[in-house]
């Protein structure tokens, strides 16, 4: 049968309108997002007939301080007929050279399982998901700032707040740019978004549902995002919620990754993760992803490397970091990572040891440690969104 590779025309949008609803059940009928800016699709047609799929979004992540351009991958599904006949590996392909002549170093995806990405080369490298508490258990918080609801003119405000703890980590998006124009599902029929404010700065803010079940039992505070700049703007955020213990049983707070700092202001070990998490995964499209970040200071070091049979030197000296092919490191038993390797070390996931425990890295332990004390000391992933 010929297979075609070819972008997605307004033509084919009714096909693949099933497509997803077979692959994922109803989507929120948000149709007219098939043709949003900042996205493209592609598709695999057999005999003309659309039998697989995968989207490109033009995102931007921050990591170490540094807005990373990103290729946001959603949308992968194959027809019930056509799976396991190798359709996804040309659609990747497309999409990777898509991304690449865009000067994206990195792809990233939420998986619905890690398997069918691991012979990319993503990586996991963190768990997002919802996560319940008794409201009860929010009681003895007691936060002090001031609250007021946001108002149509509070878009930057809450844009602000959220830039400034994004860039403190690694992995969130930037949020900027046409393929954030589109609002997010996740805060649709919201019912306020509320701002903590000291002395009139603002310091957090939550966005939440109050849910439309009168029994207390049944209620559910869902909170799609909570962000707080420091411990009291958490704790004023918390004592919020608490505040709804007459009309709500739970909340339900979106966690941003394996580390909630919120964890560190409970009082109590209440936290059931829901089943819903997603482990957020990562590709290097291109070693020179790692000429973009930023290097401790006061680290010189010249790491020899091989992926595959390419070998590669990492070059760090004054606070910068530098790829280049080298084809002397590729002889002997040099320190070898698996394309995974580079995914977890580029996010600072797991330390060396760890990526040996799972087959990401094996030859030569000498350099371990540098490579640790560069990508995994201080690192703090997550992300808020979740695509
Ligand atoms: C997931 C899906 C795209 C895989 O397509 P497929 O043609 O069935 O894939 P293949 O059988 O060729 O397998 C490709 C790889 O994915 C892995 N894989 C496939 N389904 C998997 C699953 N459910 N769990 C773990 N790994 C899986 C295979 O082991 C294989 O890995 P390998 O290349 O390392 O050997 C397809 O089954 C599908 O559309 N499912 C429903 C929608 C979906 O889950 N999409 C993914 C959204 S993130």
């Amino acid at each position: 049968m010929p297979t075609q590779i070819r972008p997605i025309t307004p033509d084919d949008h009714e096909q693949l309108k099933v497509l997803l609803t077979e692959a994922f059940g109803t989507s929120d009928g948000d149709w007219a997002g098939l043709a949003a800016q900042g996205q493209s699709w592609w598709g695999a047609f057999v005999d003309g007939h659309l039998a697989a799929t995968i989207n490109h979004r033009e995102y931007t992540s921050w990591f170490r301080g540094v807005e990373v351009p990103t290729a946001g991958i959603t949308g992968v599904s194959i027809a019930a007929e056509y799976r396991g006949r190798q359709l996804l590996r040309p659609l990747m392909e497309e999409l990777t050279s898509h991304a690449r002549s865009r000067d994206e170093r990195i792809a990233t995806l939420f998986a619905t399982a890690t398997g069918i990405y691991r012979g990319f080369g993503f990586s996991r490298i963190l768990q997002v998901g919802s996560v319940e508490l008794p409201v009860a258990s929010l009681a003895r918080v007691r936060g002090t700032l001031d609250l007021r609801r946001a108002g149509d003119d509070d878009a930057e405000v809450l844009h602000g707040l959220y830039e400034q703890w994004a860039r403190r980590h690694d992995g969130p998006l930037t949020r900027r740019g046409p393929a954030h124009e589109r609002p997010d599902h996740r805060f649709k029929d919201l019912t306020g978004t509320t701002i903590v404010e000291d002395a009139g700065e603002p310091r957090g803010y939550l966005r939440w549902k109050r849910g439309t079940a009168g029994d207390w039992a049944d209620s559910v505070i869902e909170v799609p995002e909570l962000v707080a700049l420091d411990a009291e703007a958490m704790r004023t955020a918390l004592t919020s919620l608490a505040s709804y213990d007459s009309v709500a049983s739970r909340v339900r707070l979106f966690s941003p990754g394996d580390v909630d700092t919120v964890r560190w202001l409970l009082p109590s070990n209440a936290w059931t993760p829901l089943a819903d998490t997603e482990p957020y995964m990562l590709r290097v499209l291109d070693p020179s992803a790692f000429d973009l970040l930023p290097a401790p200071p006061g680290v010189t070091a010249t790491l020899p490397f091989l992926v595959g049979d390419d070998g590669w030197v990492l070059h760090v000296d004054e606070g910068t970091m530098r790829i280049e092919s080298d084809p002397a490191a590729a002889t002997g038993m040099g320190r070898r990572l698996e394309p995974g390797a580079l995914a977890v070390s580029f996010a600072g996931a797991l330390a060396s040891s760890a990526q040996r425990e799972v087959g990401l890295l094996s030859g030569d332990d000498r350099d371990d440690t540098l490579w640790d004390i560069l990508f995994t000391s201080g690192r703090r992933l997550a992300t808020r969104d979740s695509f």
